[in-house]
């Protein structure tokens, strides 16, 4: 059975569409149940809508984390939602909504972790002056990008580069990324160790581009 998954969006939504795509393969191991954001002109929303795929705008302002996370977890829990996968979703996530999907909530960040985690990844790496920078897919713990590291994947930065250019190359990796990393871990082939996870036998972990 292919796993039902919630893909939580505030903005673009173009690491949802990669997955969006990647999962209309029929022998894709997960099924992309809901789209929901948080933010109701969120592009992504339409891209869930364009693929057939229930879109639903669960706003936070005006009201508490608790009562906007409750909503949240009803939402999943009344469309049999397993797994969750954060793409671009700008909320925090409390103790409470995390232990209501220990171990089966995903998160891409654009920064090889744990260099730069928090907000502008590239913007971040730019600043700092390094050669590489990346992407990383990770289970999501209570912290900001703490949690163990699935996959990751690498790109130069290279010397003419600003935020926009180097975020948009990463994006591209981040596209490749997102897909095998949802497969991998819906399939059932991660096993969390501490805060390492074990891969398949075969699977690098790891993506180059240029
Ligand atoms: C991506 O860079 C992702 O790594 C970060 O937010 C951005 C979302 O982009 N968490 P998009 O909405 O998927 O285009």
């Amino acid at each position: 059975m292919r796993q039902p998954v919630a893909v939580l969006i505030s903005g673009s939504g173009t690491n949802l569409q990669a997955l969006i795509d990647a999962a209309s393969a029929p022998d894709y191991p997960a099924e992309i149940r809901v789209v929901i954001s948080n933010r109701r002109d969120a592009f992504g929303l339409q891209r869930a809508r364009d693929a057939g795929i229930e879109a639903l705008w669960i706003p936070h302002r005006g009201r508490s984390r608790a009562a906007f996370e409750a909503e949240l977890l009803e939402a999943l829990s009344e469309r049999s939602v397993s797994w969750v996968a954060l793409a671009g979703f700008m909320r925090l996530l409390s103790e409470a909504f995390l232990s209501a999907y220990a171990g089966r909530i995903l998160n891409i960040h654009p920064a090889l972790l744990p260099a730069f985690p928090g907000v502008r990844g590239a913007r971040q790496a730019v600043e700092y002056g390094v050669r590489i920078a990346g992407a990383t897919v990770h289970f999501v713990d209570a912290g900001t990008d703490t949690g163990p590291i699935i996959l990751q994947g690498a790109v130069p930065v290279l010397p003419d580069d600003d935020d926009d250019t180097l975020a948009a190359r990463i994006l591209t990796i981040e596209h490749q990324l997102y897909p095998r990393a949802l497969a991998l871990a819906t399939s059932g082939q991660l096993r969390i160790e501490g805060r390492r996870v074990g891969l398949p036998d075969g699977e690098p972990g790891l993506l180059w581009s240029r």
